[in-house]
Protein backbone atom coordinates (compact mmCIF):
# COMPACT_ATOMS: atom_id res chain seq x y z
CA UNK A 1 0.00 0.00 0.00
CA UNK A 2 2.82 2.44 1.23
CA UNK A 3 4.22 1.95 -2.26
CA UNK A 4 1.02 2.54 -4.00
CA UNK A 5 1.15 5.51 -2.13
CA UNK A 6 4.13 6.59 -3.09
CA UNK A 7 3.94 5.64 -7.21
CA UNK A 8 0.86 7.38 -6.95
CA UNK A 9 2.11 11.08 -5.02
CA UNK A 10 5.42 10.89 -7.95
CA UNK A 11 2.82 10.34 -10.94
CA UNK A 12 1.06 13.17 -9.93
CA UNK A 13 4.61 15.62 -9.05
CA UNK A 14 5.81 14.15 -12.62
CA UNK A 15 2.24 15.22 -14.79
CA UNK A 16 2.00 18.72 -13.11
CA UNK A 17 6.08 19.36 -14.14
CA UNK A 18 4.92 18.59 -17.22
CA UNK A 19 1.95 21.19 -17.43
CA UNK A 20 3.23 23.37 -15.93
CA UNK A 21 6.29 23.52 -18.50
CA UNK A 22 4.01 23.20 -21.47
CA UNK A 23 2.78 26.37 -21.54
CA UNK A 24 5.70 28.02 -22.99
CA UNK A 25 6.61 25.50 -25.77
CA UNK A 26 4.99 27.54 -28.55
CA UNK A 27 7.69 30.21 -27.85
CA UNK A 28 10.02 30.62 -30.63
CA UNK A 29 11.99 33.70 -29.40
CA UNK A 30 12.95 34.53 -26.19
CA UNK A 31 14.49 37.93 -24.64
CA UNK A 32 18.32 37.55 -23.15
CA UNK A 33 16.16 36.15 -19.81
CA UNK A 34 14.56 33.60 -21.40
CA UNK A 35 11.46 35.30 -21.05
CA UNK A 36 9.00 35.07 -24.55
CA UNK A 37 6.80 37.48 -26.34
CA UNK A 38 3.42 36.15 -26.87
CA UNK A 39 3.42 38.61 -30.09
CA UNK A 40 5.92 36.49 -31.43
CA UNK A 41 4.84 32.80 -29.83
CA UNK A 42 3.41 31.94 -33.37
CA UNK A 43 6.91 32.58 -35.02
CA UNK A 44 5.62 35.55 -37.13
CA UNK A 45 6.01 39.37 -36.55
CA UNK A 46 2.60 40.67 -38.18
CA UNK A 47 3.24 44.57 -39.11
CA UNK A 48 0.70 46.68 -40.02
CA UNK A 49 1.48 49.63 -41.90
CA UNK A 50 -0.36 52.18 -44.21
CA UNK A 51 1.51 52.48 -47.80
CA UNK A 52 0.36 55.95 -48.55
CA UNK A 53 3.83 57.57 -47.16
CA UNK A 54 6.74 57.33 -49.48
CA UNK A 55 9.75 56.94 -48.76
CA UNK A 56 8.96 55.13 -45.58
CA UNK A 57 6.15 52.78 -46.99
CA UNK A 58 4.61 52.87 -50.59
CA UNK A 59 3.18 50.42 -52.95
CA UNK A 60 6.06 49.20 -54.81
CA UNK A 61 5.60 47.87 -58.28
CA UNK A 62 4.96 44.22 -57.88
CA UNK A 63 1.82 45.27 -55.75
CA UNK A 64 3.66 44.67 -52.27
CA UNK A 65 4.05 47.44 -49.58
CA UNK A 66 7.91 48.64 -50.20
CA UNK A 67 10.02 51.47 -48.40
CA UNK A 68 12.42 52.15 -45.43
CA UNK A 69 9.86 50.81 -42.67
CA UNK A 70 9.22 47.74 -44.42
CA UNK A 71 13.32 47.22 -45.15
CA UNK A 72 13.53 48.13 -41.50
CA UNK A 73 10.85 45.68 -40.09
CA UNK A 74 12.26 42.80 -42.57
CA UNK A 75 15.52 43.39 -40.77
CA UNK A 76 14.16 43.50 -37.53
CA UNK A 77 12.43 40.39 -38.08
CA UNK A 78 15.62 38.63 -39.00
CA UNK A 79 17.62 39.59 -36.01
CA UNK A 80 14.66 38.05 -34.11
CA UNK A 81 14.35 34.29 -36.21
CA UNK A 82 10.75 35.35 -37.34
CA UNK A 83 8.98 35.44 -40.47
CA UNK A 84 7.55 39.46 -41.21
CA UNK A 85 3.93 39.80 -42.73
CA UNK A 86 2.69 43.32 -43.93
CA UNK A 87 -0.62 43.79 -43.04
CA UNK A 88 -1.59 47.16 -45.42
CA UNK A 89 -4.43 49.29 -43.79
CA UNK A 90 -5.63 52.96 -43.15
CA UNK A 91 -3.34 54.59 -40.83
CA UNK A 92 -6.52 55.91 -38.47
CA UNK A 93 -7.22 51.97 -37.62
CA UNK A 94 -3.22 51.61 -36.94
CA UNK A 95 -3.22 52.16 -33.41
CA UNK A 96 -6.07 49.98 -32.21
CA UNK A 97 -5.28 47.37 -34.60
CA UNK A 98 -2.02 46.07 -32.22
CA UNK A 99 -3.02 42.75 -30.51
CA UNK A 100 -5.57 42.02 -32.94
CA UNK A 101 -4.94 41.90 -36.78
CA UNK A 102 -1.45 42.79 -36.01
CA UNK A 103 1.12 42.49 -33.77
CA UNK A 104 2.94 45.95 -34.26
CA UNK A 105 3.08 48.94 -36.48
CA UNK A 106 5.90 50.63 -38.79
CA UNK A 107 4.10 53.43 -40.21
CA UNK A 108 6.49 56.98 -40.14
CA UNK A 109 4.49 57.32 -37.06
CA UNK A 110 5.09 59.70 -34.66
CA UNK A 111 5.54 59.26 -31.12
CA UNK A 112 2.08 61.23 -29.34
CA UNK A 113 0.86 61.29 -25.76
CA UNK A 114 -2.08 60.53 -27.38
CA UNK A 115 -0.99 57.56 -28.52
CA UNK A 116 1.01 56.33 -25.53
CA UNK A 117 -2.54 55.87 -23.87
CA UNK A 118 -3.22 52.76 -26.10
CA UNK A 119 0.24 51.39 -27.08
CA UNK A 120 3.91 51.66 -26.34
CA UNK A 121 6.71 52.69 -28.35
CA UNK A 122 10.10 51.69 -29.67
CA UNK A 123 13.26 53.92 -29.26
CA UNK A 124 12.41 56.62 -31.59
CA UNK A 125 14.52 55.80 -35.01
CA UNK A 126 14.21 58.64 -36.87
CA UNK A 127 13.38 62.52 -36.85
CA UNK A 128 10.98 63.99 -38.50
CA UNK A 129 9.03 67.80 -39.02
CA UNK A 130 5.67 68.53 -40.50
CA UNK A 131 6.17 70.53 -43.45
CA UNK A 132 3.54 72.85 -45.79
CA UNK A 133 2.98 71.96 -49.83
CA UNK A 134 1.68 74.71 -51.01
CA UNK A 135 0.37 76.10 -54.51
CA UNK A 136 3.25 77.30 -56.49
CA UNK A 137 2.11 81.20 -56.69
CA UNK A 138 0.68 80.64 -52.77
CA UNK A 139 1.10 83.71 -50.59
CA UNK A 140 0.95 81.30 -46.90
CA UNK A 141 4.31 82.01 -45.59
CA UNK A 142 3.82 82.28 -41.63
CA UNK A 143 2.18 80.68 -39.34
CA UNK A 144 -0.93 83.61 -39.04
CA UNK A 145 -1.43 82.83 -42.56
CA UNK A 146 -2.62 79.75 -42.08
CA UNK A 147 -5.52 81.13 -39.98
CA UNK A 148 -8.90 80.40 -41.34
CA UNK A 149 -7.33 78.10 -44.46
CA UNK A 150 -8.88 75.15 -45.78
CA UNK A 151 -6.40 72.68 -44.85
CA UNK A 152 -5.68 69.37 -46.33
CA UNK A 153 -4.47 66.54 -44.29
CA UNK A 154 -3.94 62.36 -44.01
CA UNK A 155 -6.95 61.32 -41.35
CA UNK A 156 -5.65 60.44 -37.95
CA UNK A 157 -1.79 62.15 -38.62
CA UNK A 158 -0.23 64.54 -36.37
CA UNK A 159 -0.79 66.50 -39.75
CA UNK A 160 -4.18 66.16 -39.11
CA UNK A 161 -3.95 67.62 -34.96
CA UNK A 162 -2.32 70.45 -36.02
CA UNK A 163 -4.30 71.75 -39.02
CA UNK A 164 -7.44 71.08 -35.97
CA UNK A 165 -5.61 73.22 -33.80
CA UNK A 166 -5.31 76.36 -36.14
CA UNK A 167 -7.46 79.15 -35.59
CA UNK A 168 -10.76 79.03 -38.19
CA UNK A 169 -8.99 76.37 -39.71
CA UNK A 170 -11.60 74.00 -42.18
CA UNK A 171 -9.82 71.09 -42.23
CA UNK A 172 -10.46 68.56 -45.20
CA UNK A 173 -9.43 64.86 -44.34
CA UNK A 174 -8.29 61.81 -46.33
CA UNK A 175 -7.19 58.07 -46.57
CA UNK A 176 -4.80 58.74 -49.23
CA UNK A 177 -2.40 61.79 -48.66
CA UNK A 178 -1.53 61.90 -52.24
CA UNK A 179 -5.62 62.55 -52.76
CA UNK A 180 -4.79 65.93 -50.80
CA UNK A 181 -1.83 67.10 -52.72
CA UNK A 182 -4.11 66.30 -55.76
CA UNK A 183 -7.31 68.52 -54.09
CA UNK A 184 -4.18 70.97 -53.71
CA UNK A 185 -3.65 71.17 -57.14
CA UNK A 186 -7.42 70.91 -58.33
CA UNK A 187 -7.43 74.51 -56.05
CA UNK A 188 -10.14 73.09 -53.44
CA UNK A 189 -7.71 73.26 -50.53
CA UNK A 190 -5.41 75.78 -49.35
CA UNK A 191 -2.18 73.73 -48.40
CA UNK A 192 -1.47 70.67 -47.62
CA UNK A 193 0.00 69.83 -44.03
CA UNK A 194 2.20 66.21 -44.00
CA UNK A 195 5.34 65.05 -42.74
CA UNK A 196 8.74 66.20 -44.30
CA UNK A 197 9.81 63.23 -46.39
CA UNK A 198 6.26 62.48 -47.93
CA UNK A 199 6.09 66.70 -48.49
CA UNK A 200 8.87 66.56 -50.13
CA UNK A 201 8.34 63.35 -52.81
CA UNK A 202 4.91 65.19 -53.30
CA UNK A 203 7.25 68.39 -54.26
CA UNK A 204 8.72 65.93 -56.97
CA UNK A 205 6.21 64.85 -58.26
CA UNK A 206 4.13 67.60 -58.63
CA UNK A 207 6.90 69.50 -60.15
CA UNK A 208 6.32 73.15 -60.67
CA UNK A 209 2.92 72.98 -59.22
CA UNK A 210 3.46 72.67 -56.04
CA UNK A 211 6.33 73.55 -53.01
CA UNK A 212 6.78 72.28 -49.71
CA UNK A 213 7.92 74.43 -46.75
CA UNK A 214 9.80 73.99 -44.08
CA UNK A 215 7.49 73.77 -40.79
CA UNK A 216 9.93 75.57 -38.59
CA UNK A 217 8.45 78.49 -40.80
CA UNK A 218 5.25 77.65 -39.32
CA UNK A 219 6.49 77.20 -35.66
CA UNK A 220 5.73 73.15 -36.08
CA UNK A 221 7.96 71.07 -33.69
CA UNK A 222 9.93 68.20 -34.26
CA UNK A 223 8.42 64.94 -34.01
CA UNK A 224 10.28 61.51 -34.22
CA UNK A 225 9.18 58.30 -35.62
CA UNK A 226 8.99 55.04 -33.78
CA UNK A 227 7.77 51.47 -34.07
CA UNK A 228 3.97 50.93 -31.88
CA UNK A 229 3.84 48.31 -29.59
CA UNK A 230 1.28 46.33 -27.96
CA UNK A 231 1.00 48.00 -24.39
CA UNK A 232 3.37 46.36 -21.87
CA UNK A 233 4.65 44.18 -23.58
CA UNK A 234 8.18 44.89 -22.39
CA UNK A 235 9.93 41.54 -23.54
CA UNK A 236 9.34 42.93 -27.35
CA UNK A 237 9.91 45.76 -26.72
CA UNK A 238 13.47 45.10 -25.45
CA UNK A 239 13.82 42.76 -28.56
CA UNK A 240 13.06 45.67 -30.88
CA UNK A 241 15.11 47.71 -29.26
CA UNK A 242 17.66 45.63 -29.28
CA UNK A 243 17.76 44.63 -33.11
CA UNK A 244 17.27 48.48 -34.01
CA UNK A 245 20.81 49.14 -31.94
CA UNK A 246 22.22 46.01 -34.07
CA UNK A 247 21.15 47.30 -36.85
CA UNK A 248 22.91 51.24 -36.40
CA UNK A 249 25.85 49.25 -34.93
CA UNK A 250 26.35 47.35 -38.14
CA UNK A 251 25.84 50.05 -40.86
CA UNK A 252 22.36 48.50 -42.20
CA UNK A 253 20.02 50.96 -40.65
CA UNK A 254 22.75 53.99 -42.79
CA UNK A 255 22.42 51.93 -45.86
CA UNK A 256 18.33 51.73 -45.46
CA UNK A 257 18.40 55.48 -44.68
CA UNK A 258 20.98 56.32 -47.92
CA UNK A 259 19.06 54.15 -50.38
CA UNK A 260 15.45 54.86 -49.45
CA UNK A 261 15.32 58.42 -47.60
CA UNK A 262 18.61 60.12 -49.30
CA UNK A 263 17.32 58.60 -52.79
CA UNK A 264 14.34 60.51 -52.97
N1 LIG B 1 4.00 61.07 -38.70
C1 LIG B 1 2.60 61.25 -38.87
C2 LIG B 1 1.84 60.64 -37.73
O1 LIG B 1 2.33 59.86 -37.00
C3 LIG B 1 2.08 60.72 -40.19
C4 LIG B 1 2.35 59.27 -40.43
C5 LIG B 1 1.59 58.73 -41.63
N2 LIG B 1 2.06 57.45 -41.97
C6 LIG B 1 1.57 56.68 -42.98
N3 LIG B 1 2.13 55.54 -43.20
N4 LIG B 1 0.53 57.07 -43.67
O2 LIG B 1 0.69 60.92 -37.53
Amino acid sequence: MKKLVALLLTTVMAMTMLTACGGSEAATTESADGVASAALADGVLTVGTNAEFPPFEYVGDDGQPDGFDMALVKAIGEKLGVEVKIENMEFASLVTSIGSKIDIAAAGMTVTEERKETVDFSNPYYEAVQYVVLPADSAIATAADLEGKTIGVQLGTTGDFIATDIPGSTVSSYNKAVDAVNDLVNGKVDCVIIDKNPALVFESKFEGQVVAVDGAQFEFEIENYAIALPKGDTVLAEQINTAIEELKADGTFDELVKTYIEAE
